[in-house]
């Protein structure tokens, strides 16, 4: 006998316990709502509902599907644009209209497509978990295939297949298939993790030369209102040299994400040339979808993106607005009528948090191979308040802290990265690295950019005091050449050229502004006025770039 709703209330109900099972998935009602176990308690179990409960009622049956909400993963997912519980939106669209009822269950990918499928592995062979297959060509990119369970490879299929047939045999009889299952809650498997040390380049002068990214570290940038994070986000998903974009729209505006896809549609990737779609994966469950699917959002897009990770890929997960999912959480926990911690937010948030995030890294694959999965998440603090519980508990896990200051962004300094505020853990080991790969002077350039930062911050306050007028010619020298970097160099403009800033173009140009700067400088030194000075820095720069 199927299981009974007892109540319901909000994005959860309680049923009647049975035979449920922690994260167990369940179809609620007769609309067959998509739900998962949360909690189990003496007599009943509590599930929480992916869908909008409305119309719902109690003594309604539930339906066990005895298996935790998986993640499908196989070749087709790039391009692709899912929902929270990874339903392809278009078709989802499709067949419900823009208000996505209930009830349907959608295998993510395409069963009929027909993949060139090359073997790499032979009958004879002695398969253990991650143990190479095959491949087909996604796109551009090889899609790696490898086993899922250890055995003796029998049989080995070769040439056009889809996903649905079999791609070999184990001794045993175990069929291999191009398209496997995982839980979305549990991290998949390496053989070991290793500290970030490589720069994920953005091609955002700010991050790269002050507060530089690694490869399999975690970022977050927290920011007010209309700061530019969601902008941040995307120039970040359109420039990043990385192999694939993993993209989560987390409970932000629907039109956004919309443009956002329209505008993916058009772009190319700068460092590989290709169609930016086709290293990308969207994952929307923007505010008007059920907030239990968003909670559940983040989770189908990082075992997407460990599964790119796991073929040897560098993959690079960004989420707007982790904030919205800690709101999901907090309404889920209220309608369980948990004891709430700060600011209603469960106590177990900062946990949760950091346990997301622990599923970043650099890792050696099962096949030995290296990966990375980097996280950039942005967090949407009320009232621009940092101090508050979403903010810190990131703060604790992440690598990297992109400060987006509401005073820059009312001066329209974007991005509004504030250079005091933020940093990067990675930032010792990634300037030498940056230095090696680009010019020895990146190192140099970047104490030099921070120093005279730092002097400007000094010099205020006595500009205030004493006015501009009355101070000291090599001060005023200072004063403008700040302004040249935080105008010139630390601004760029998301909607034109400058957007893609390449890290020899980043050098080139702080090199140009220091260097006139010091020229400036010694003609001062000198005794020429600062007018004259100025000038002659000025022209030495254009002539000598
Ligand atoms: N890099 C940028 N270049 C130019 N304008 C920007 C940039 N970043 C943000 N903006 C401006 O700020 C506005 C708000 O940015 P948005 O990313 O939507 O903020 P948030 O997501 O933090 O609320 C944008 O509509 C745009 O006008
Ligand atoms: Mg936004």
């Amino acid at each position: 006998m199927n299981d009974r709703i007892l109540g319901i209330s909000g994005p959860t109900v309680t049923v009647t316990l049975g035979r449920l099972r922690l994260y167990e998935m369940v179809l609620v009602g007769e609309a067959r709502l998509i739900g998962e176990v949360v909690r189990l308690e003496r007599d009943r179990a509590v599930v929480q509902v992916y869908e909008n409960t409305r119309g719902l009622s109690v003594n309604e049956s539930v339906l066990a599907l005895e298996r935790p909400l998986m993640a499908r993963l196989g070749p087709g997912l790039l391009r692709g644009m899912f929902d929270g519980l990874q339903r392809p939106l278009e078709r989802l669209r499709m067949e419900s209209g823009p208000f996505i009822s209930s009830g349907r269950e959608m295998f993510p990918l395409d069963r009929e497509r027909r993949w060139r499928f090359h073997p790499l592995a032979a009958p004879g062979d002695e398969l253990s978990v991650g143990s190479l297959l095959g491949y087909v060509d996604e796109g551009n990119l090889r899609h790696m295939i490898s086993a899922s369970v250890p055995g003796i490879l029998e049989r080995i299929a070769e040439g056009e297949l889809t996903l649905a047939e079999s791609l070999g045999t184990c001794s045993d009889g175990t069929q291999l298939s191009g398209c496997i299952e995982w839980p979305v809650r549990r991290a998949r498997p390496f053989r070991r993790k290793l500290p970030p040390a490589t720069p994920l380049v953005t091609g955002q002068r700010s991050i790269d030369f002050l507060f530089p990214l690694a490869q399999g570290g975690t970022a977050i940038f927290p920011g007010g209102f209309g700061t530019g994070k969601t902008i941040l986000e995307q120039s970040l998903a359109k420039f990043s040299q990385v192999d694939i974009v993993i993209y989560v729209g987390c409970g932000e505006r629907g039109n956004e994400m919309a443009e956002v896809l329209e505008e993916f549609g058009t772009l190319n990737d700068p460092w590989s040339g290709r169609r930016l779609m086709e290293r990308t994966v969207v994952v929307a469950n923007t505010s008007n979808m059920p907030v239990a699917a968003r909670e559940a959002s983040i989770y189908t897009a990082v075992t997407m993106g460990e599964y790119y990770r796991d073929m040897g890929y560098h993959v690079l997960l960004l989420a707007d607005s982790i904030s919205r999912w800690a709101e999901a959480l907090r309404e889920i926990s209220s309608s369980l009528e948990e004891m709430p911690g700060e600011e209603g937010y469960p106590t177990y948030l900062a946990s949760r948090l950091a346990a997301f995030m622990e599923r970043a890294g650099l890792v050696e694959t099962l096949s030995g191979d290296f990966g990375s999965l980097t996280m950039v998440l942005s967090v949407s603090p009320p009232g621009g308040d940092f101090t508050e519980p979403v903010t810190q508990a990131c703060l604790r896990s992440a690598g990297a802290f992109l400060m987006l200051d509401t005073s820059l962004a009312h001066r329209r300094h974007f991005p509004a990265i504030n250079w005091f505020q933020s940093y990067s853990l990675y930032e010792s080991k990634l300037t030498g690295e940056m230095a090696k790969r680009v010019a020895p002077a990146w190192e140099e350039m970047r104490r030099r950019c921070r120093d005279i930062l730092q002097q400007e911050e000094s010099l205020r306050e006595v500009a205030e005091i004493v006015g501009i007028e009355g101070m000291q010619d090599s001060d005023r020298l200072l004063l403008r050449t700040a302004e040249r970097i935080r105008t010139g160099f630390l601004a760029q403009n998301a909607y034109d050229a400058d957007a893609f800033s390449p890290p020899e173009e980043t050098l080139k140009r702080i090199m140009m502004i220091v260097s006139a700067h010091d020229r400036a400088g010694e003609l001062l030194a000198s005794g020429a006025l600062l007018d004259d000075a100025l000038l002659a820095g000025d022209e030495e720069r254009e002539v000598n770039p």
